[in-house]
This record gives C-alpha cells, structure tokens and sequence, in this order.
C-alpha cells in the first residue's frame, strides 16, 4: 500500500483557480512517479462564495482543514469587494486560526530568469526568509478616536510576545543548520527606533543562539539596510528572520529579485499542525481565464508542500523540472510574455516531473 495525503485544495480567486490547476497537475505526476498518493478535496472559500452568500469562511472552516496533511491555495482578491475583507477575514484569518505561525519565503533565482539586479546570477541569489506570520501589526491591535472629526486619531500596535518570538527564532535557526550553507541567520530588525519590539526580538535571537545554536552564525541587519544589502549583495544572505511586517515587505523585494511574483512561492507553516502553501502573488483578475498567468510560482509552493510532507525526492524532481523549463523553454516569466499558454507550462513542467 503507498502512502497517501489528504490535500485540501482551495483555488480561490481570479487567476488563483488557473495556477492551482497547473500546481495540482504537477504534484499528482510527482506522486505517480515517487509512488504516493494525493487526495484532493476543493473548497471554495473566496470572493464568489462571499459575493454569493456574504460568509467568508464558514466556522467551521479551521476545523475542518486541521484535519488534512496540507493545503494548497490559489489566491484571495476581488475587484469588486473592498481592499482588506477577503485579506482578513480569509487569508489572515486561516493563518491566524490554524496558527501558521512561520511563512517560509525562498529567494532563489532560478536559471534563464531574468534578474533585474546587475551582474548577479543564480549562484548569488539563494537564501530564505523566515517570516513570523501571527504576529506584529497584523493582531489587529488598535483603534480610531474620534473618527471622521478633525482631531481623529488613529493607532495600529506590533504586538509580540517570548512566546511568539522564541519559536519562530528557533524554526530558523533549526533551517540555517539544516541547510548547512553558510549557516548563517540574520535577524532583520530596527532595533534604533522600535526600542521594545525588536529589543526583544535581539534579546532574544543572541540567547538562543549562544544557548543552543553555536554553530550558527549571527548577523543583524536593521530593515532598511537588509533591502539594501539585498539589492547590493544578495549573496550574502542565507537564512533572514523577521517579524511580520518587515517580512512583508522584504519578500515583495526578494521576490522582484527571483524574477517577481511569476516564481515567488511561499509556506505559511504550523511545524505541529496542517501548513498552507502559497504563490505569494495576488489573484491578477486582469489576466483572469485568459490562460496567460504563469503557473510556476504556484507549482513551486506544490514543491515546498511535498517537502513538508516528507516527499524531499518528489519536492526535488519538481524544483529540478522547474529550473529546466525556465532554463530551457520559457521566454518570459510575465504574464502573457512566457511563450507558452499556463496549461502548456503545467504540461512542460509535469513531463519532466513524471
Ligand atoms: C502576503 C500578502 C498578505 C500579507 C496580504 C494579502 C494580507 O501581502 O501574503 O504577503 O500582508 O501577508
Ligand atoms: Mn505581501
């Protein structure tokens, strides 16, 4: 009997069904060759639901999904509801409710793919963002007074507790010596002007690491220079922890540099419980079934998803499959410039899988 997966699939929005397709199409070739099984179960938790019904995840929802080996996700947006809504009350709160408490972000800089920093190539741009995905700004802490008067006053706190900061230092440090590279992780921060949060954050990254983690190397960059240095010296980075915010922004610049949203994937991690894989691009409904999004990107979170299975040869076939097809066929990594339509890239990619 072969292994099986119970994967929840939820395409969601815009382009997010088109790109899931071509993501499942691959990790079904990888299962078929490295011998398991994958059972898919769609939801269709996104705008049309809620356009339709004005839930955006039903409570039972978390429930339900604990239940699967993984998670496969597409993309929420919609044009037609307000910036924030399905952000919250779906992507966030899946984060939030099944407490993803890591959102794992590679940069890597595949071959044949256009880089728009100047004289850097493949070898220079391979590191991984740890970002800390419950936390910081996005709690929700905050409030207006005296909205829609004059002297209105808004305010949106970073909230972040040991707790918090300890576990996901630690799920990096564990990654900088897993990956055994340069078995550097640096901590991304602003220690000269968020004099709490990231004083606690510094804390505590040097106690652990000089507790449990004195083989890992450890750097500290504030957020401002880490873009710089980013842009500037990719190579030096290997593994990068921050909070939240920071991780946010940093990976849409990390991202540009791996050749932009086309490739970027992302996993949004709970090391004891079910994990959400992810292209970190949006849902792009001005290309919506036009079959012209590039797959990729949602094909290589269906690689992290293998790996954090367990399935490292299969998560191995699909990035090697990946590195061939933009080495060897695509034109482009943008919409509608990639020389084949987004089922023909599935195609290519899955051929060299299977
Ligand atoms: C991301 C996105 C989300 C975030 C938005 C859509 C809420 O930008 O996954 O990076 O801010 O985390
Ligand atoms: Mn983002």
């Amino acid at each position: 009997m072969s292994k099986a997966y119970s994967i929840a699939v939820i395409p969601g929005d815009g382009t997010g069904p088109e790109v899931t397709r071509e993501a499942v199409k691959v990790a079904e070739a990888a299962a078929r060759r490295f011998g398991f099984r994958l059972d898919m179960t769609h939801f269709d938790f996104g705008a049309k639901r809620y356009l339709r019904t004005g839930e955006l995840l039903p409570d039972s929802a978390a429930d339900e999904l604990r239940r699967f080996s993984a998670i496969l996700l597409g993309a929420i947006g919609h044009p037609d509801v307000k910036p924030g809504v399905l952000e919250k009350g779906i992507l966030l709160r899946l984060r939030f409710d099944l407490d993803q408490y890591i959102n794992l972000r590679p940069v890597k800089l595949f071959p044949g793919v256009d880089c728009p920093l100047k004289n850097k190539g493949p070898e220079d741009i391979d590191y991984v963002v740890v970002r800390e995905n419950t936390g910081d700004l996005y709690t929700g802490v905050g409030g207006f007074m005296m909205k829609g008067t004059p002297q209105e006053v808004a305010m949106q706190t970073s909230v972040y507790s040991r707790f918090q900061v300890d576990r996901c230092l630690r799920y990096a440090f564990e990654l900088a010596r897993r990956r055994n590279r340069k078995k550097t992780l640096a901590l991304c921060g602003k220690t000269n002007v968020l004099t709490y949060v990231y004083d606690l954050w510094e804390r505590a990254f040097h106690e652990m690491g000089r507790k449990d983690y004195p083989d890992v190397k450890r750097e500290y960059y504030h957020v401002d220079a880490t873009c710089m240095w980013m842009v500037k010296n990719p190579e030096w980075f290997d593994v990068i922890v921050t909070g939240n915010m920071f991780g946010d922004i940093i990976t849409d610049l990390g991202a540009i540099t791996q050749g932009g949203m086309g490739i970027a994937a992302g996993g949004n991690i709970n090391p004891e419980g079910v994990s959400m894989f992810e292209p970190i691009g949006g849902s792009a409904p001005k290309y919506e079934g036009r079959n012209v999004i590039n797959p990729l990107a949602a094909i290589c979170a269906a690689g992290m998803m293998l790996e954090a299975l367990g399935e490292q040869a299969a998560a191995a076939a699909v990035e090697a499959a990946v590195m061939n097809v933009t080495g060897t066929r695509l034109k482009s990594l943008a919409a509608g410039k990639m020389g084949y339509s987004t089922t023909e890239v599935g195609d290519l990619v899955a051929e060299r899988v299977g």
